[in-house]
C-alpha cells in the first residue's frame, strides 16, 4: 500500500503507539482488502463502550486496557489521544435510565459508565443509538466515511450518497485515531454502480411492505447492489430505514438504488452506470407474501410476552404512531412493549408527551441499546413480535425465542391483547 508522508510517520510512531498500532491495523486490513492506498475521513462510527462481556476476558474492567487489548489489538495499555476524525459511539450495552430493566446490576452499569467516559474523556460524541442519522450525524454526499453496523451502512451509502464499508470494531476504532480508512470497495466510483436490476411489481404502501421487499431481496440477492425499478409512490425515510435495515440482515447489501428517490440514481441508466445488469429479477405480491411467512416461522405460540419496536431506533414519527394506537388503553399484564430509540429523540419524545401516554399504557421507551446487540429481554419472554423485519430475523437466533412479524398496528394490538391475531 502507498503512503503519504504523514501516514508514514504514524505508522513509524512520530504520533504515539496508539496511532502506530492504529496504523498497523488500517494498513494490514487494507492490503488483505486489495486497496492500493488510504482515504481520508472525518467521519467515523464505530462500537468501543466495553462491558463485562470483554472484561471478564481480560480479567480487568480498566477502559485503557479493554480499549487497548479490544479496539487496538495491544496487550500494552497503550497511552490513547483524542481522536482526530469526527467521530460517535453507535447502540451500546446499556440503557442508563433503564439498565435495571434490562436486568443488569448497578456494578454493571457503572463498569459501562466508566467505559463511556473513556471514550468521551477522547472526543467520541455518545449518540449511542444504531441510526446517528436520526440525531445530528448525516454525513454529507459524497463524504468518505468508517461506519460500523449494516443498517446505518446502506442507509448513509443509498439515501445520503456518503461513502463507507461495513467497518469492524478495530478498523472503526483505528480510522477514529488516524482520519484514515483503506480507499476500497464502495469508496470507488465504480464500486457504486447498480449491478442488479429488480422489478418491482407488488405494490409498495406501508412500512411493513418495504420491511418485507428488504427481507426478500436480501436473500435473493446477498451481497449484489440493486436498483429498483417500478417503484412509484415515495418512500418516506422510516421506509427507507427499515427497507435498508431488512436487506443489509438477509443479505450483506450495503448499497441500492432507487430511481428519482436516491441522490446516485436519477434515472435507470445513471445508477446502472450505462451497463447491463448482470441479472434482472422480478419481485411480484407472491414473493412477499412468502418472505413474510419466513419471517413468521420461528413463534410455537401466538400469547406475546414482548412487543419490540424501534430497529432500527425509532423516529419521532414512529414513537408517536405507537403512543396514538395506544389510544389511552392498556397492554396486557402478561405483555411488555418496549420502544428504542435514541436518547436525544427520547428526549423529545417526553416533551410531546408520547412518553407519557405509553408509559401510561404500561409501555416503556428504551434508548442507547437494543435487545439482539446487548442481549436481554424481559424475563420470561419466550415468544415476542415486533414491525422490524430485521429483528424478527436476529432475536430468534441470539436468544432463542419464537417472533411473530407484522405491522405497527398489529404488534401494539398484541400488546394490547396479549395474543398475535390473524
Ligand atoms: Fe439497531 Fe439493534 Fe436493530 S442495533 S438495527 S435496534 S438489531
Amino acid at each position: 500500500m502507498r503512503l503519504t508522508a504523514q501516514e508514514q510517520k504514524m505508522l513509524d510512531g512520530a504520533e504515539g503507539e496508539a496511532i502506530a498500532a492504529a496504523m498497523r491495523i488500517l494498513v494490514q486490513y487494507g492490503e488483505i482488502l486489495g486497496a492500493e492506498r488510504l482515504v481520508e475521513t472525518d467521519n467515523v462510527c464505530g462500537a468501543t463502550v466495553f462491558g463485562p462481556r470483554h472484561s471478564r476476558v481480560l480479567g480487568d474492567t480498566d477502559p485503557a486496557r479493554l480499549f487497548s487489548r479490544f479496539a487496538l489489538d495491544s496487550d500494552e495499555v497503550l497511552e490513547v489521544p483524542a481522536v482526530k476524525a469526527h467521530s460517535c459511539q453507535l447502540i451500546g450495552p446499556r440503557d442508563p435510565e433503564h439498565w435495571d430493566l434490562q436486568g443488569m446490576t448497578a456494578e454493571t452499569s457503572a463498569e459501562i459508565e466508566r467505559s463511556q467516559r473513556y471514550l468521551a474523556d477522547r472526543g467520541v460524541n455518545l449518540l449511542s443509538t444504531c441510526t446517528p442519522y436520526q440525531v445530528g450525524n448525516d454525513p454529507r454526499f459524497g463524504e468518505h466515511c468508517a461506519w460500523m453496523e449494516s443498517s446505518a451502512v446502506v442507509y448513509i451509502n443509498s439515501v445520503l450518497g456518503a461513502r463507507t464499508n461495513t467497518e469492524g470494531r478495530e478498523s472503526a476504532a483505528a480510522s477514529m485515531l488516524t482520519g484514515r480508512t483503506p480507499y476500497v470497495g464502495l469508496h470507488r466510483d465504480e464500486e457504486r454502480l447498480a449491478t442488479h436490476r429488480v422489478v418491482v411489481e407488488a405494490p409498495m404502501h406501508s412500512t411493513y411492505d418495504w420491511n418485507v421487499l428488504g427481507y426478500h431481496l436480501g436473500d435473493v440477492l446477498d451481497d449484489a447492489v440493486p436498483v429498483l425499478d417500478g417503484i412509484d409512490l415515495t418512500p418516506d425515510p422510516v421506509d427507507l430505514k427499515q427497507f435498508g435495515a431488512a436487506i443489509a440482515s438477509s443479505g450483506d447489501v450495503e448499497l441500492y438504488h432507487i430511481p428519482r428517490v436516491t441522490p446516485e440514481a436519477r434515472t435507470l441508466e445513471e445508477a446502472l452506470g450505462g451497463r447491463t445488469p448482470r441479472e434482472t429479477l422480478r419481485v411480484g405480491p407472491e414473493d412477499l407474501v412468502a418472505a413474510a411467512a419466513r419471517l413468521n416461522a420461528t413463534a410455537a405460540s401466538d400469547e406475546i410476552d414482548f412487543v419490540m419496536i424501534g430497529c432500527p431506533h425509532a423516529s419521532l414519527s414512529q414513537i408517536r404512531e405507537v403512543a396514538e394506537l395506544l389510544d389511552g388503553r392498556r397492554i396486557a399484564d402478561s405483555t411488555n412493549l418496549w420502544v428504542f430509540t435514541p436518547s436525544a429523540l427520547r428526549t423529545v419524545a417526553e416533551r410531546n408527551g408520547y412518553r407519557a401516554a405509553i408509559e401510561r399504557a404500561g409501555g416503556r421507551i428504551l434508548s442507547d441499546t437494543c435487545p439482539a446487540i446487548a442481549q436481554f429481554l424481559p424475563p420470561g419472554t419466550r415468544t415476542f413480535a415486533t414491525d422490524s423485519a430485521k429483528q424478527a430475523h436476529y432475536l430468534p437466533a441470539i436468544m432463542g425465542v419464537g417472533g411473530h412479524f407484522g405491522s405497527t398496528s398489529r404488534c401494539v394490538e398484541a400488546a394490547i391483547t396479549g395474543r398475535w391475531s390473524g
